[in-house]
């Protein structure tokens, strides 16, 4: 495409004017917009950025493992992997409020990255993947009063209290012109076309206590069904699809035995923006065959539900 060619261009000549010879640091998610906004920086200021991942123990099935590999085998990036499971998940434990649960991992995240970025010698610029929607969004609301439903887990008033200047590249374009331009980078189409993953991780698909053997139960539940998402052909039809595993336990029959394990939820939603979603119409003979799949694959789970809400009334997430 030759336009996003160009604008790779003119975007690269524009950062080296902002940034200089100065070192940049970006907190790298695994989504789309960090990834484009690293890659993007990358290609322009080569080793002057280091990207820092935090991995919080929320995230799903070999995440972390993909992520740092592709960017830092595949594309070459410096990263550090910020091992920090157990300090999120300790700070977690008992908690089952929905916002408390966002409020400790917001301001673990700041703190976490502020250590390691901290460790970066004379960083003076931090790299974000704001969009042109974002920009605008800030705007709006700053002109009435505006509602919040749950607080927002991002890196904002992290630039001013490190005393880092921003360097935003992606601040003028769409999410569709993000993935082209990410495709024009090189990054693999199957990252692309992620399905977006919020900042708070499986925290927010695991209602009321979080403790790891949950955790684990629920990551093997979501690749049972993504993986079959996938094998029907459906990914790519779908906004964003996961499993929630519910904090309730009930009866089971499995071979001779009664069994007592979790119920979990499977969630699918089609969606243009995130604001408004509308549950997929699987068929049936998908439900019936994606549950019996994780009944049968994954220890701790006896009961699987389709939820069926809109957004609004509902929300995507179940927290
Ligand atoms: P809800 O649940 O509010 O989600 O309907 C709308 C979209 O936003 C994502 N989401 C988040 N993304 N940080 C993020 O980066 C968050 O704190 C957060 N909360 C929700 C959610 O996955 C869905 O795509």
């Amino acid at each position: 495409d030759w336009t996003m060619d160009a604008y790779r261009e003119e975007a690269v000549r524009k950062i080296r004017e902002q940034v200089g010879a100065s070192k940049v640091i970006c907190a790298l998610s695994g989504g789309v917009d960090s990834s484009v906004t690293a890659a993007l920086l990358h290609e322009a200021i080569g080793d002057q950025l280091t990207c820092v991942f935090v991995d919080h123990g929320l995230l799903r099935l070999n995440e972390a493992d993909e992520v740092v590999a592709m960017f830092r085998d595949h594309m070459n990036l410096s990263v550090i992997h910020a091992q920090e499971q157990d300090l999120f998940l300790g700070e977690l434990e008992g908690v089952s409020d929905p916002e408390t649960k966002r409020k400790i991992i917001g301001k673990l995240f700041i703190d976490v990255f502020q250590k390691y970025a901290d460790q970066i010698e004379d960083a003076t610029f931090l790299a974000q993947g704001t969009l042109y929607p974002d920009v605008i969004e800030s705007v709006s609301f700053s002109g009435g009063p505006s509602v919040t439903i749950k607080s927002h887990h991002n890196v904002g008033g992290l630039p001013e209290k490190m005393g880092l200047k921003l360097v935003e590249p992606l601040r003028e374009l769409f999410k569709d012109e993000v993935r082209a331009l990410g495709h024009e980078l090189g990054l693999p189409a199957s990252f692309i076309g992620r399905h977006p993953f919020p900042g708070p991780g499986l925290a927010i698909r695991c209602p009321g206590e979080i403790t790891r053997e949950k955790l684990d139960i629920l990551r093997k539940a979501d690749a049972v069904y993504i993986d079959q998402i996938r094998k029907h052909g459906l990914y790519d039809e779908i906004w964003q699809a996961f499993v929630a595993i519910l904090p309730v336990r009930t009866v089971g029959v499995m071979g001779d035995g009664r069994t007592y394990d979790y119920a979990c939820a499977l969630r699918a939603v089609t969606s243009v923006d995130g604001m408004t979603a509308d549950y997929y119409p699987f068929t049936h003979e998908f439900l019936g065959e994606t549950a019996t799949r994780i009944i049968n694959e994954v220890k701790g789970i006896n009961r699987c539900t389709y939820d069926i809400t809109s957004k609004p009334p509902g929300t995507i997430e179940w927290e």
